[in-house]
């Protein structure tokens, strides 16, 4: 079936198909301000013009995986390497707190080891006691095995971040090492773990790597809205000297395009999931000082201001040109609220901006 060809007609389709999130991809000019209009439109309805922080802290970029897109893979020997202690972790944690942030994610290179994960369970029960013991925590940890998913919602993590990178089977093996280390159906396994164990389950994908084409990325939205995710973060793909898929940067499309894909992401899954959390993401603001007020104005409702103590920050490189990594976390707190205001959203300070989707679909579920 062909999609239809006035836009109108296309964004009152529901659901979308396939050719639907093409065509929207593809459109240009007064069509794609209508797309983002459209998203805009949404978002306050179903969402509000609020926009959620989140305090990331980037806590170690010690990583045993080898992803051939990302900075801080093992194989990369031009990294120093650091972790962040626990009271540094708890440190910041406060900071987000005080802060009025609804909560904080935690995030590192991928370990697999039971001293990382009771490390973790103690820092869970050690932010528990911080504030009024309100603070939502993200973890972003990658690959786990189920009793460790486990362990650390009982210690009290409630959302989970793992991207998918990309839905497509035969590119994600051209992203990644073809090992056990680095399979696709592990991805999709722990995926379906946490979302059985209870968590809020985020996702996301990469827009704009060598060999992607927008067919892909359709099939990346209909993969987040198959598996019902509850938030999602997606952003550009940004090419690393120290990585092997640096060699393919001839194949990568320009900057513009990258930003524009991004944005309009965003905006088509907007419009196909109503009710999720939509990060803007920092790579977006790598690529253009004003790509994260873009993607609030279509569609996203979330951002995740880098609380990582400074001296830490330059060497969480997973891509090049990463912004603000000389800014103090106070610094960035002021800046956030500029830009939020800027975008015309309000902040949604002191409460933990659940995805309404996810909340939702516990009343229905009864749980
Ligand atoms: N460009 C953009 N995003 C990247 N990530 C890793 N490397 C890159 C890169 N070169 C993203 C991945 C990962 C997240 C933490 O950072 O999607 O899941
Ligand atoms: Fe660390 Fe991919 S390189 S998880």
């Amino acid at each position: 079936m062909t999609a239809p060809t006035d836009l109108s007609d296309v964004l009152a389709t529901d659901p979308f198909s396939r050719d639907d999130i093409v065509r929207l991809l593809r459109a240009e000019g007064d069509e794609r301000l209508r797309l983002f209009r459209h998203a805009a439109a949404i978002k306050e309805q179903h969402v509000g013009k609020v926009t959620w922080l989140r305090g990331l802290i980037e806590s170690s970029n010690v990583c045993e995986k080898d992803c051939l897109y990302c900075g801080i893979r093992a194989g990369n020997r031009n990294v120093t390497r650091y972790r962040m202690q626990d009271d540094e972790i708890l440190e910041a944690v406060r900071f987000a707190s005080e802060q009025g942030y609804g909560s904080v994610v935690l995030q590192s290179g991928e370990i697999r080891h039971a001293a990382f994960t009771a490390r973790v369970s103690r820092l869970l029960d050690a932010i528990a006691g911080i504030g009024d013991g309100a603070m939502r925590v993200t973890l972003s940890f990658g690959e786990q095995d189920e009793k460790t998913f486990r362990e650390w919602y009982e210690h009290g993590a409630r959302r989970y971040l793992l991207r998918i990178e990309t839905s497509n089977r035969a590119l994600y093996a051209r992203l990644h090492p073809n090992d056990a280390l680095h399979d696709y159906d592990a991805r999709l396994r722990c995926l379906a773990l946490l979302r059985e164990t209870g968590y809020q389950v985020g996702t996301g994908v990469m827009i704009g790597f060598p060999f992607q084409t927008d067919e892909d990325l359709a099939d990346d939205l209909l993969f987040m809205q198959r598996i019902d995710v509850d938030m999602v973060g997606m952003g550009p793909y940004i090419e690393h000297p120290d990585t092997p898929l640096y060699a393919h940067r001839e194949a990568l499309a320009p900057v513009a395009h990258r930003i524009d894909r991004t944005l309009k992401m965003v905006a088509i899954l907007r419009s196909m999931m109503k009710n999720i959390n939509i990060a803007a993401v920092t790579a977006l603001q790598a690529l253009d000082p004003v790509g994260r007020e873009k993607a609030l104005a279509a569609g996203a409702n979330v951002i995740m201001p880098n609380i990582t103590p400074e001296r830490y920050r330059n060497a969480y490189t997973l891509y090049t040109g990463k912004p603000c990594t000389d800014e103090k976390p106070e610094e960035c707190a002021t800046c956030m609220d500029l830009r939020i205001a800027m975008a015309g959203d309000t902040v949604g300070y002191g409460a933990h901006g659940d995805s309404v989707h996810w909340t939702a679909r516990m009343a229905k579920e009864g749980r």
